[in-house]
C-alpha cells in the first residue's frame, strides 16, 4: 500500500536553461538554488514543482537518474490546462528559480528480465529516464515512442544520439501505416519476468492497459503512470458523510463540493497537490464505508481493497466513510 509522507520537504531551485524540445513542449533543466547537489532520484520519479500561488504541478524527471547536479523537466503547453502548463511556458525563464518538493516515486521501475516501455507523447519523460536506467545497468529492453508527428516528439535527438537508440522505435499518427505501433499484436503474447510500462494520454493508457489485460498479462507485470488533467469528471453526485474516526465528528460532504474541501472547511488539515487524483498526496485511510474511487492513482487492486481514498476527487458509494483522521 502507497502513503505520502505528511511532510513532504521542498526546496528551492534555479532555472538553468530553458529548451523547445518540440511544438508546444518545453525542457527546463532545474539545479540547487545555492549550488551543490539535488537529492537523489530513481528513474521514474517525479517532482511537485509550484508554479505559483497555491498551484502545484507533478511533472516526471527525464534525465538520468545518475546525475545529481539537475533535474531536467518537460512541459506540454495544453491550451485546456486548468493553469498549470500554460503558467510554466508564459513565465518561467531561465533564471527564475522555482520552490519544488523532494522527488517522488509512484512508478519505479521491476525486477525482471526484461523491460518493454510505451511512451504516448508527453508520457515520454519518465519512460525515457526508465530507458537511460535500463541501458546504463545493461538491462533488456525495448521503448516505443507514439505521438501526433514527428515535430511533437520531444527528445527525438537525445534519443537517436543515445546508447540506446537502437532499441527505441517511434510511430507517429501522420505516419505510414506501416510505421504505427501494433499494440494488440505486441502485447499478445506476455512473458513470465517480461515488464509492461506506459505513460501518455488516458486513450493510449486505456488502450494499452486494455490489450495487456486482454492477452493476459498479470497486473503485477503492468506498471503505468497517469498525469494531471485526465481525471474523470462526472456528474449526478451525491452528498454523503465523513466520519472522523479519533473525534467521532462526522463532516457533509454537499454534492457540490468534494470530501477535500469540506474537510478543509471543516478546519481538518489535509495536504494536497494535484487536487486531480494523480499525484496520491491527500491520499486517506479509509476504516468503513465504500469509497467511490474517480483517481488515476491507486491501481486496480488498491482501490478494490477499498481501505484508502482521494478526497480531492472521489466519493461514496455508502452513506457514511469512516476515516482514520
Ligand atoms: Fe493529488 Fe488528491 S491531491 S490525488
Amino acid at each position: 500500500m502507497r502513503q505520502e509522507p505528511s511532510n513532504h520537504p521542498l526546496m528551492r531551485v534555479r532555472v538553468a536553461t530553458r529548451r523547445q524540445e518540440a511544438t508546444d513542449i518545453a525542457s527546463f533543466e532545474l539545479v540547487a538554488e545555492s549550488g551543490g547537489p539535488l537529492p537523489a532520484f530513481a528513474a521514474g520519479a517525479h517532482i511537485d514543482v509550484h508554479v505559483r500561488d497555491g498551484l502545484v504541478r507533478q511533472y516526471s524527471l527525464c534525465n538520468d537518474p545518475a546525475e545529481t547536479h539537475r533535474y531536467l523537466i518537460a512541459v506540454l503547453h495544453e491550451p485546456a490546462s486548468r493553469g498549470g502548463s500554460k503558467a510554466m511556458h508564459a513565465s518561467v525563464q531561465a533564471g527564475d528559480v522555482l520552490t519544488i518538493g523532494e522527488p517522488r516515486n509512484h512508478f519505479p521501475l521491476a525486477a525482471g528480465d526484461r523491460h518493454l516501455l510505451l511512451a504516448g507523447g508527453i508520457g515520454v519523460t519518465p519512460i525515457l529516464c526508465m530507458a537511460q536506467r535500463l541501458a546504463t545497468t545493461g538491462a533488456a529492453f525495448e521503448m516505443h515512442v507514439c505521438t501526433r508527428s514527428a515535430d511533437r516528439t520531444a527528445f527525438r535527438e537525445r534519443i537517436a544520439q543515445s546508447s540506446f537508440a537502437a532499441q527505441v522505435r517511434f510511430h507517429h499518427d501522420d505516419g505510414p501505416a506501416s510505421q504505427k505501433l501494433d499494440i494488440p499484436g505486441r502485447l499478445a503474447r506476455p512473458q513470465a519476468g517480461e515488464h509492461l510500462y506506459v505513460c501518455g494520454p488516458k486513450g493510449f493508457m486505456d488502450a494499452v492497459l486494455s490489450a495487456a489485460r486482454a492477452s493476459g498479462w498479470p497486473e503485477t507485470q503492468l506498471h503505468y503512470e497517469f498525469f494531471a488533467g485526465q481525471t474523470v469528471q462526472s456528474g449526478g453526485d451525491q452528498p454523503f458523510e465523513l466520519e472522523l474516526a479519533r473525534t467521532g465528528r462526522v463532516v457533509c460532504v454537499r454534492e457540490d463540493q468534494t470530501a477535500l474541501q469540506a474537510l478543509l472547511d471543516a478546519g481538518v488539515e489535509i495536504e494536497s497537490s494535484c487536487e486531480q487524483g494523480v499525484c496520491g498526496t491527500c491520499a486517506t485511510r479509509v476504516l468503513a464505508g465504500v469509497p467511490d474511487h474517480k483517481d488515476l492513482y491507486f491501481t486496480q487492486e488498491e482501490q478494490a481493497a477499498n481501505d484508502q481514498f482521494t478526497p480531492c476527487c472521489s466519493r461514496a458509494r455508502t452513506a457514511r466513510l469512516v476515516l482514520d483522521l
